[in-house]
């Protein structure tokens, strides 16, 4: 029995001049309706309804970072670590989304995936995190905490600093 997948890959391949023009909307197409990621027999699904060869989704599949070969958490979190976030503390979030997470970049928990990854085209506000593919903009270390306490639907935690006591200033 032919699957909607393969009907819906079939009826994308017409908008397209050839069926190697339609291989990244249609990867897209699978990897939401198949959870999120491609499993081998997806990417022959795809392969068989535009009639390529599996080795060449898997190629594609295989290059570009917003394809998963693999099960994904709930949340995606993905670190730019290219130039110019590199240039402005993306390793010290990795590290700290690490710690906070309890999971190395590239490890995947059943609520999380965290990936260090290349370019997310926005360098200028550097450095950039997609999480879910929603970008947040300037995210330093020292902001992951609060951010993983916003996902987790959980209080911010209390920043020491500002808790500290502020010097006196001799009017009392
Ligand atoms: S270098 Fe990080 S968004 Fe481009």
């Amino acid at each position: 029995m032919v699957s909607t997948l393969s009907n819906e890959i079939r009826e994308l391949r017409t908008r397209y001049p050839e069926p190697r023009s339609a291989v990244m909307p249609a990867l897209q197409l699978a990897q939401e309706r198949r959870g999120g990621w491609l499993p081998e027999a997806t990417l022959r699904e795809v392969a068989d309804a535009l009639e390529l060869t599996p080795a060449y989704c898997l190629s594609i599949a295989s290059f570009y970072d917003m394809f998963h070969l693999e099960p994904i958490g709930e949340t995606v979190i993905e670190v730019c670590t290219n130039v110019s976030c590199a240039l402005n503390g993306a390793q010290q979030v990795v590290e700290a989304f690490e710690a906070e997470l309890g999971l190395s970049a590239g490890e995947t928990s059943p609520a999380y995936t965290l990936r260090a990854v290349e370019c997310l085209g926005g360098c200028g506000w550097a450095t950039v995190v997609a999480v879910n593919n929603r970008h947040r903009l300037r995210v330093r270390a020292e902001d992951v905490p609060a951010l993983v306490a916003e996902l987790e639907g959980r209080e911010p935690p209390v920043d020491d600093a500002s808790e500290e006591e502020q010097p006196d200033d001799g009017d009392a």
